[in-house]
């Protein structure tokens, strides 16, 4: 099956036309928009950017989640050129468990700022659960970074 991929036109494309280049561009913005406005949310709950209020970090999410559908079109696309190298290394796995993981924590994230933002606003600061599950969420968006760029680079030595 994942030799097969291989041998499709959108395969081909991806290897020897414009594909490769225009994937690892939408994923670099991508990665920019996703991971960058994490972190600025995560770091408004850890006490920076006191002007921002906490309810209109609610306003980011939609840039986040379409950032989000990007991200899946360019990594397909991106791992279309070499699907068997890709699933052999097993970096890519652990980086794909990690995106998932990632986005479930996006989702409680998400519920928890529009349920308790404006509290935090009127009481002037964040539970310690809010701050928890914005440093995990934080952490784990860093290591899709890491371990994007060991999919990219690292992922051939894992070949016996
Ligand atoms: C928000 C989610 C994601 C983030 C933050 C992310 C991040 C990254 C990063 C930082 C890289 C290294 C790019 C470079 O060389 O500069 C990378 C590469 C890659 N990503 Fe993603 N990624 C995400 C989602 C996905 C998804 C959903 C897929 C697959 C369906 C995917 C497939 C790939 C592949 C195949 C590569 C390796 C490209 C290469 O060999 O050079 N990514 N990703």
């Amino acid at each position: 099956m994942l030799e097969w991929l291989q041998t499709t036109h959108y395969s081909e494309w991806v290897r020897e036309s414009w594909g490769w280049a225009f994937a690892l561009t939408i994923h670099a913005f991508g990665n920019a928009t996703v991971v960058g406005l994490m972190f600025i949310m995560g770091m408004r709950l850890f006490g920076f950017f006191k002007t921002i209020p906490y309810t209109s970090l609610n306003k980011l999410f939609p840039f986040i989640w379409v950032a989000v559908l990007f991200q899946f079109f360019s990594g397909f696309t991106l791992f279309m050129s070499k699907p068997p190298r890709y699933v052999r290394d097993g970096v890519f796995d652990i980086k794909f468990s990690l995106v998932i993981i990632g986005l479930v924590l996006l989702v409680y994230f998400q519920k928890m700022l529009k349920s308790d933002a404006a509290a935090w606003q009127a009481e002037g600061k964040v539970t310690s659960k809010g701050v928890r599950l914005a440093a995990v969420a934080c952490i784990v968006w860093a290591f899709v970074i890491v371990m994007g760029r060991l999919t990219a680079y690292l992922g051939s030595l894992y070949i016996a």
